[in-house]
């Protein structure tokens, strides 16, 4: 079985997907984490370096490559499932569950503002006001992509144990 945890930045992907992973008796696998192993540089560097569009392909081959995988719980980047046929892949993949982690702007802005820094996307952002236009707008493009997930999960105000919680039974 394959549990892949998609949505924005910021909503908690990595954390309850490590809660997850140890709760099921499961691997873990933090997309963003094998990419940085793999290419022997952070996230922010390889922007820089090689740019987004490369980046992009990347993310795909990875994800491919991470599809012979069982019994195991891969967090998705925020952006992995908003490219090319990646959401249509993941969903019609056998054995396997797309969740969706949806968190409020105001959460994902107070989550996201002391942090930006590592995230290429959204680190130009001087003002928390420009991080929730651009978390808004970004959002609206996203979630044609996000809401194809089978299921879904709000995290607000929940801790990372009751999120984990929640998605354990929601897969019973
Ligand atoms: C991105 C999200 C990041 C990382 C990269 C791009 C995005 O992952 O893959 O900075 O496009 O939303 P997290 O969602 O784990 O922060």
């Amino acid at each position: 079985m394959k549990i892949f945890l998609i949505g924005y930045m910021g909503s908690g992907k990595s954390k309850i997907g490590q809660k997850l992973s140890e709760m099921l008796g499961f691997n873990f696998i933090d997309l963003d984490a094998y990419i940085q192993d793999k290419e022997g540089m952070s996230i922010s560097e390889f922007f820089t370096k090689r740019g987004e569009i490369y980046f992009r392909r990347k993310e795909r081959d990875y994800i491919m490559e991470l599809l012979d995988q069982d019994d195991v719980v891969i967090a998705l980047g925020g952006g992995t499932p908003c490219y090319g046929d990646i959401m249509d892949v993941l969903v019609s993949e056998p054995d396997s569950t797309t969740i969706h982690l949806k968190t409020s702007i105001p959460q994902l802005v107070s989550r996201l503002w002391t942090e930006r820094a590592k995230r290429p996307l959204i680190a130009h952002l001087s003002t928390q006001e420009e991080l929730t236009e651009f978390i808004g707008k970004h959002l609206f493009e996203r979630n044609v992509f996000y809401l194809k997930s089978e299921q879904s999960v709000v995290t607000n105000d929940k801790t990372i144990e009751d999120i984990a919680i929640e998605l354990q039974s929601l897969l019973e």
